[in-house]
């Protein structure tokens, strides 16, 4: 029997339009799904480059206002691809015209947009999810695993990074395509917002929620060209972003996000030691798990880098043969199959808006340390 067809509304053509678009046109060749996601239309302002990316990812028409995108009888989905500024208005509309919507993190610029946006698609009762991929690469989804089945026991310490080098330049403008993330106007944050958010919801994923924050950050490039303005203007964004924080169980965390570190460009690490055990995950090896068990006999105790590959390991029985490796662009894969199997069963996929609101209440506690010099409140 034929499926279900599923329209997808694809908003932006840029670096995640591509990842999702991916995603959707790969996700039924792979995991039996209730829905065939359809490539129907994509929008963006500039109708020649959306044309040609139209073409090139096989969608069947495009929209130079996302608002027509949004009125469409025969679009069923929303997906926001577009900059943060942009997260709050399409959400809205989406939800109001009865699409579902999917949307990329952070899902406001702060956790007041966030608010409206939870408010919106719970109002409208439409399933709704937040694109934080990390969480769908099979390592990460087996340390989630390791730690539910109660193999690390009392987690002591949790430990993120999230490093990069590109914004050394005091040459690199701000504003426009790609370069919009260091325009706080549009991004609402920095690193904050943009690295770390992608730490937090992976932390409070895997170890709980937070409950306070103590932070520091810094603008090492105090003045930027603008690239849509063309003039020189204050940069507003964190260009640096450290936080110490304490998670309900008790454990207690360092995370740290910066584009200055020179010669990182993605290093995404997190550490997290427990009583029994540990376990350690980096994005440069993104199918390999370290775990360390304290149970082991003692003399052949040590780190063990599992190759996160085989048929038993999540995700991976529905790809290759043992032993061989996926990457960055199956995480959103799966999180498109996880997310119309939800469709499918009623059960919105995981984090709904509401859950990454959380993390938009743990960056807005980060700035506002930053600002205090005190310990704040990471739950609003
Ligand atoms: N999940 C992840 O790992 C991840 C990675 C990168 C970016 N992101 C998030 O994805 C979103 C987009 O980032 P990106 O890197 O793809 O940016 P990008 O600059 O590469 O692309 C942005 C796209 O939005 C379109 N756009 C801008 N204004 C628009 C408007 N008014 N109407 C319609 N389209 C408009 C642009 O034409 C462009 O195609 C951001 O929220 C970002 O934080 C998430």
């Amino acid at each position: 029997m034929a499926k279900k067809k599923l329209n997808v509304g694809m908003v932006g053509y840029g670096f995640m339009g591509r990842a999702h678009s991916n995603a959707f046109a790969q996700a039924g060749h792979f995991f039996d799904l209730p829905y065939q996601p359809v490539l129907k239309a994509a929008a963006a302002r500039n109708g020649e480059k959306l044309k040609a990316f139209a073409d090139q990812w096989g969608y069947e028409s495009t929209e130079t206002d996302w608002r027509k995108l949004v009125e469409r009888k025969d679009i069923d989905l929303i997906d926001i691809a577009a900059p943060n500024d942009m997260h709050l208005e399409i959400a809205l509309a989406a939800a109001a015209a009865g699409k579902m919507v999917m949307c990329e993190k952070p899902l406001g610029r702060n956790a007041a947009e966030s608010a409206k946006m939870v408010e919106a698609v719970e109002k409208a009762k439409v399933p709704n999810m937040v694109w934080y991929n990390y969480r769908r690469i099979p390592a990460v989804t087996m340390a989630k695993q390791l730690i539910d089945e109660g193999r690390l026991g009392k987690i002591f310490h949790y430990r993120a990074k999230f490093l990069q080098d590109w914004t050394i330049s005091a040459d690199l403008p701000q504003g426009g395509q790609g370069l919009w993330r260091l325009d706080a106007s549009v991004a609402g944050s920095g690193v904050t917002g943009d690295l770390l958010a992608h730490c937090i919801d992976t932390a409070m994923w895997l170890n709980g929620g937070i409950d306070k924050v103590t932070a520091v950050t810094e603008t090492f490039i105090k003045e930027r060209h603008h690239a849509l303005t063309g003039k020189a203007e204050k940069v507003g964004i964190d260009d640096a972003s450290l936080f110490l924080a304490r998670f309900d169980n008790g454990s207690l965390a360092n995370f740290e996000a910066t584009r200055y570190a020179r010669g990182h460009k993605a290093l995404y690490t997190l550490e997290i030691n427990g009583e029994k055990a540990s376990i350690f995950w980096d994005l440069h090896d993104l199918h390999r798990l370290q775990y360390f068990d304290h149970r082991d006999e003692g003399r052949t105790r040590g780190w063990r880098s599992i190759h996160i590959t085989d048929g038993d390991h999540p995700y991976m029985g529905k790809w290759w043969v043992p032993g061989l490796q996926i990457g960055y662009e199956h995480s959103f894969i799966h999180q498109v199959a996880d997310f119309l199997e939800g469709v499918g069963t009623g059960k919105s996929a995981a984090p709904d808006f509401r859950e990454a609101m959380a993390t938009d209440l743990v960056t807005d506690a980060v700035l506002k340390s930053s600002a205090t010099g005190r310990w704040e409140s990471a739950r609003g």
